[in-house]
């Protein structure tokens, strides 16, 4: 199928869609003619103790200042919990499905609340105030979103970090926004197999000082190590708790969380997002780009260490009063059919997953999934990473019995929330295109030198305004923000990804054009890897970039310099590979790892990375120019040498 095969809307979408092209057309011209009045307007979406007069306060020049909403007064608790009591207090707020197939539980918004609450009050009571950070390192488990709201209501900035992180991982997030309080479980399940979490606590706990409680929840009933003083059971500390606490007035522009994200360079930065512009964005984004309708069961299958578990299993769905279903599992456990099952168990209207999912369940071809009913489905949704047109249309024709639009939603950690998507109402598809911004969003392409490019064009992905749902500022480095987002291309808010913009004007994104991988859709630094691998004692030096994964998008490919006197072994491999593993966690995996006498280099000592992703995507016949090289010959042994 050529790029620009169209796939209209369907007459009978279109027809009942909260945004079809008229009204898509209307928002944009709305969004563009008065962007003040239109979020002033997209404001009243939350629930706010006083509503924001100041709509927008922006300066992407100079030292970068984004506020949205600053005299607003809300907390974010609210608009997900107790607006909903009156009217939908006895819906299902979160629908749980367990990695066991026969474990599952239903949370109504009642019960939600009186669980968040209780929670709230506990924090409280161990001394966690307004502004405090509470580090959350917690399995797919209904606490997860409890936690989050938790803090939340007392006004504490959360801080996720991902189950899959080493406890290294873990203790460098937790230091560098000193929290206090880390809540976490005895063990997560994933698969079949549990995961130590507390142990893991307790190895990072040694070298985090600033925290003086931990809350852990009895998930699996493993046997774990409890520290009297410090360590307290969830359900000890929130029995008792009233089921009402009164929620902590919040101006707009207070953090809400930190979330870190890796970048090109150093170590994993605290994305900071504040309440009020983030909770617009989450519930204008969610009810448009899924068109959710009230009564909708929506599943996305993100774990909550990520964006994407924020924005659109918590904070979007309930603050648009949805049925959000959170799944503990993975995709191939106990079967391939597992998704699918699940969609027809709980009657999935909405399900939103990543391309690396999709491509390996394609594997298994289409009888896994035909087995299953899905009738109930009816929008499906891809994020995380570019999607191939393959993988878009087996996920449209096998997965959507070509009925459901796809929306391939193009966004970052640093965003918030989606800015690139079809809106399944509005917007003709193209396989594998994120297609066209939402109302308000304002990309650009933009050559080497920030020069704006017209027409169809490829480039480098830029915004050149903001959106309430915007990053605020990288966590106690103000300047690092400014440095990382707006100095490349001054008074714009730069992506790091590379994207072509065609006829249509539909955006094509083609991938980060900087030292940034993204690997089953998680993003990791290869400075990150490289700090890792040189950590050994037995690496002189390394350096690490993407090749191409079939399954994985992208695949990480080491080139490892040894010290002198040491051996080239396969054990060695094996031990280095074990090593990342453990310093940042699995998903930080060496996919490769090829020995390397020397690194091709500048005169100046630069490493040449380009030729280095050449080598490892086995294109050397285009390694392009390496007239600059000190050492040519270094490039043939690496040629010579490489694996896979
Ligand atoms: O390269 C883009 C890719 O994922 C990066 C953001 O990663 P992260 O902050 O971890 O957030 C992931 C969830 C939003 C982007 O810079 N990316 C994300 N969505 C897409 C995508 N690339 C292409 N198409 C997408 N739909």
């Amino acid at each position: 199928m050529s790029n620009d095969a169209l796939i209209a809307v369907k007459p009978e979408i279109a027809a009942h869609a909260l945004v079809n092209a008229e009204r898509f057309r209307a928002m944009t011209e709305a969004a563009a003619r008065d962007p003040e009045g239109f979020w002033k307007q997209e404001a009243s979406r939350i629930a706010w103790i006083t509503p924001p007069t100041k709509i927008k306060n922006v300066d992407f020049n100079g030292d970068v200042a984004i506020r949205w909403y600053e005299d607003g007064v809300l907390n974010a608790s609210v608009s997900c919990l107790d607006r909903h009591l009156a009217t939908k207090g006895d819906q299902v707020a979160i629908l749980w499905e367990g990695d066991n197939p026969n474990s599952d539980a239903r949370v109504t918004y009642k019960d939600l609340h009186a669980k968040v609450c209780r929670l709230a009050n506990a924090l409280r009571k161990l001394g966690v105030k307004k502004g405090d950070r509470v580090c959350i390192y917690l399995p797919m488990i209904v606490e997860a979103a409890v936690a989050m709201l938790a803090c939340a209501r007392v006004g504490a900035i959360h801080s996720i970090v991902f189950g899959g992180f080493s406890p290294d991982s873990l203790a460098s997030r937790i230091q560098d926004s000193a929290c206090s309080v880390l809540i976490t479980a005895d063990e997560g399940r994933r698969g079949g197999r549990t995961v130590p979490l507390k142990a893991n606590a307790d190895d990072a706990l040694a070298t985090c000082p600033s925290i003086s409680h931990v809350i852990v929840v009895k998930n699996t009933g493993g046997q774990v190590a409890m520290q009297a003083g410090r360590d307290h059971w969830y359900e000890a500390i929130t029995t008792g708790e009233p089921a009402e606490c009164p929620p902590e007035p919040m101006g707009a522009e207070d953090p809400l969380f930190i979330l870190y994200t890796s970048g090109s360079t150093g170590k994993p930065k605290g994305v900071l997002h504040t309440t009020g512009g983030y909770m617009v964005w989450a519930s204008y984004t969610h009810e448009l780009v899924f068109d959710y309708r009230p009564g909708e069961i929506y599943w996305c299958t993100a774990d909550v260490g990520w964006v994407t578990g924020h924005t659109y299993i918590v904070y979007g769905p309930l603050a648009n009063g949805a049925t959000t279903l959170m799944f503990e599992g993975v995709p191939n456990y106990p079967s391939v059919s597992r998704f699918w099952e699940v969609v027809d168990k709980h009657q999935v209207n909405i399900f939103y997953t990543a391309p690396t999912a999709i491509r390996a369940l394609m594997r298994d071809g289409e009888a896994p999934v035909k087995k299953a009913n899905r009738k109930s489905l009816r929008i499906l949704g891809s994020v995380g990473e570019p999607i191939n047109p393959e993988a878009w249309l087996w996920y449209y024709r096998t997965v959507g019995d070509e009925r459901c639009p796809i929306v391939d939603t193009w966004w970052q950690t640093e965003t918030g929330g989606i800015l690139i998507s079809p809106l399944p109402g509005a917007i003709a598809q193209k396989p594998g295109s994120a297609t066209l911004p939402l109302p308000g969003v304002k990309p650009a392409l933009v050559d080497a030198e920030g020069k704006i490019l017209e027409g169809v064009a490829e480039g480098n992905l830029v915004l050149l305004d903001s959106w309430p749902g915007q990053m605020r500022t990288i966590y106690g480095d103000h300047a690092r923000f400014g440095q990382t987002y707006f100095s490349t291309f001054k008074g714009m808010y730069f992506t790091g990804d590379g994207a072509r913009r065609d006829a249509d004007g539909y955006y094509w994104i083609t991938g980060r054009v900087d030292d940034v991988i993204n690997v089953s859709g998680h993003r990791m630094g290869t400075a990150e890897i490289e700090s890792a691998l040189v950590a050994h004692p037995k690496v002189a030096e390394a350096a690490v970039v993407g090749m191409p994964h079939e399954l994985k998008g992208q695949g990480i490919y080491c080139y490892v310099t040894l010290k002198t006197g040491e051996e080239p072994t396969e054990a060695l491999r094996k031990e280095l590979v074990a090593w990342v593993r453990k310093e940042i966690g699995p998903i930080a995996s060496p996919d490769a790892i090829q020995w390397a006498p020397g690194l091709p280099k500048t005169r100046s000592g630069k490493i040449m990375r380009r030729i280095l992703r050449k080598i490892a995507a086995n294109e050397t016949d285009s390694l392009g120019d390496t007239s600059t090289l000190a050492d040519p010959a270094v490039v043939e042994e690496l040629v010579a040498n490489r694996v896979g």
